[in-house]
């Protein structure tokens, strides 16, 4: 099954959280949920998660409900993290080497291969068993070992001059943590912004409205 045109991009956000999810329920050994249950259990509505999973041409059945592990393993297939991905992260600052070392990567489809920082002194220093690489060496890394995504850690202004440079080297997919705004230039590669100001902020706007 896979993702069919026109499936609304709200609809591709909510499948991370059905993910994680139906994964913490697959761990407790569970074998299948109903979608009144699986609603319970999320805070959306049982209509919400059948017209989700119904883009995707449908898994429940009725009267029986989801099996939970072929569930996940079809969401797991449509967001594509049952493929790996060679990526890089550039930028092993205070929230680089976070990044680096608090996300699971590899069970999300990536696979980190390359840390860089354009601070020499940082050269050589190990993170997750990688050891940080200065910046000067990027162009030869990615040529031999052809990463297909980045997650850029550093400041707005170096993220605008590296982009160029690494859309050239091929890299389609940016974790952009950097307040530069890749997609209006280049709009032809995949970009997850995030701004973890964005998240306390609504949650000021729920705080404010409680
Ligand atoms: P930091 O100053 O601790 O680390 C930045 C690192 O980037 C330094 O090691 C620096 O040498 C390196 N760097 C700078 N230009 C580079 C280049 N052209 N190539 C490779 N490495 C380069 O800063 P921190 O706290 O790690 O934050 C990094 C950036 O992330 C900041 O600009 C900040 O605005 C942004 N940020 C974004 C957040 C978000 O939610 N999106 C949250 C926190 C920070």
């Amino acid at each position: 099954m896979s993702k069919p045109e026109g499936v609304s991009i709200s609809v591709i956000k909510r499948l991370p959280r059905y993910y994680r999810f139906l994964g913490e329920l697959k761990e407790q050994g569970m074998i299948r949920i109903s979608s009144k249950d699986l609603s319970a259990k999320m805070g959306f509505t049982a209509s919400q998660i059948r017209q989700d999973l119904n883009c995707f041409g449908g898994f429940g059945q009725q009267g029986y409900g989801y099996n939970i592990e072929s569930l996940y393993e079809e969401i797991g297939r449509i967001l594509g993290v049952d493929k790996t991905r060679n990526a890089i992260l550039i930028g092993a600052g205070n929230l680089g080497r976070a990044v680096a070392l608090h996300m699971s990567f590899e069970k999300r489809g990536f696979n980190i291969i390359g840390i860089f920082d354009k601070n020499a002194a940082l050269s050589g220093q190990m993170i997750r068993g990688l050891p940080i690489r200065h910046t000067d060496g990027l162009y030869d890394f990615c040529k031999e070992n052809t990463p297909v995504v980045a997650v850029l850690c550093i400041p707005s202004a170096a993220a605008k001059d590296l982009t160029p440079e690494l859309v050239k080297l091929g890299i389609k997919g940016y974790w952009n943590f950097s307040h530069y705004d890749i997609a209006s230039d280049f709009p032809d590669v995949a970009v997850e912004n995030v701004h973890l100001s964005d998240s306390l902020m609504t949650l000021s706007y729920k705080i404010s409205n409680f």
